[in-house]
């Protein structure tokens, strides 16, 4: 892609507007709008760090010697990932989703050709929803080689492939279920997940090149 200097217009992050969630299956509407807030919070401290590092490195403080330029550092790539891998998945989901990708297309017959079958994948990347800790389930596509891998991603930066584009991203937080289920209910979240997954979009992100992500 072309560097344009108004790519780097906007110095902060904007929170994106998921409106369009409304009445999914199984995911109320009190959960979505709780879990929005919370990813408006990942903005927000994106912002904040970024405008922390720049006075920092304004300053001439920029050293890995000190504990605070060190620590705000650390802390960008939970706070960033926090921000991105929300934005993936409100933007994967929608009401009256189905519940498997359009036999024929593109990425159901990559799916078969990479796990068996396409309910093989699924019964994958359920198994490891159901992995104790928090963190988030991505499917991933390796850009070199176009092959799809289910992946574990501890807290929201641990475990990303780097380069790798993500085309479904699911949020296992207990945050992200708690004010519908219990905390030993996510295998009925993971299942209501299912059921409002937003398959044209996940087949965007597949056949494009780039990165499709809703920001600003
Ligand atoms: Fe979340």
């Amino acid at each position: 892609m072309a560097y344009t200097p108004k790519s780097y217009k906007s110095k902060s992050y904007k929170a994106q507007d998921f409106g369009h969630l409304k009445g999914l299956d199984g995911i109320s509407d009190a959960q979505v709008a709780e879990h929005l807030s919370l990813y408006e919070g990942y903005v927000k401290q994106v912002n904040a760090l970024n405008e922390q590092l720049a006075s920092m490195i304004g300053q001439g403080k920029a050293s890995g010697k000190t504990p605070e330029f060190a620590e705000i550092t650390r802390r960008l790539g939970f706070e960033y990932n926090g921000m991105v891998l929300h934005e993936y998945y409100f933007s994967n989901l929608r009401a009256a989703g189905e519940l498997r990708p359009p036999s024929g297309s593109g990425l159901s017959r990559a799916l078969g050709e990479g796990f068996g079958s396409v309910e093989q994948w699924q019964a994958d990347f359920h198994a490891i929803g159901e992995m104790r800790g928090v963190g988030w389930v991505i499917l991933f596509q390796d850009p070199a080689t176009e092959r799809l891998t289910n992946h574990w991603i501890t807290l929201h930066q641990d475990g990303v492939p780097a380069g790798f584009k993500p085309l479904l991203v699911m949020d296992v937080w207990e945050h992200a279920f708690m004010r519908d289920y219990k905390a030993t209910e996510r295998a009925k979240y993971i299942e209501a997940f299912f059921r409002n997954v937003d398959w044209s979009m996940v087949e965007r992100r597949f056949q494009e090149t780039g990165a499709i992500r809703p920001a600003a």
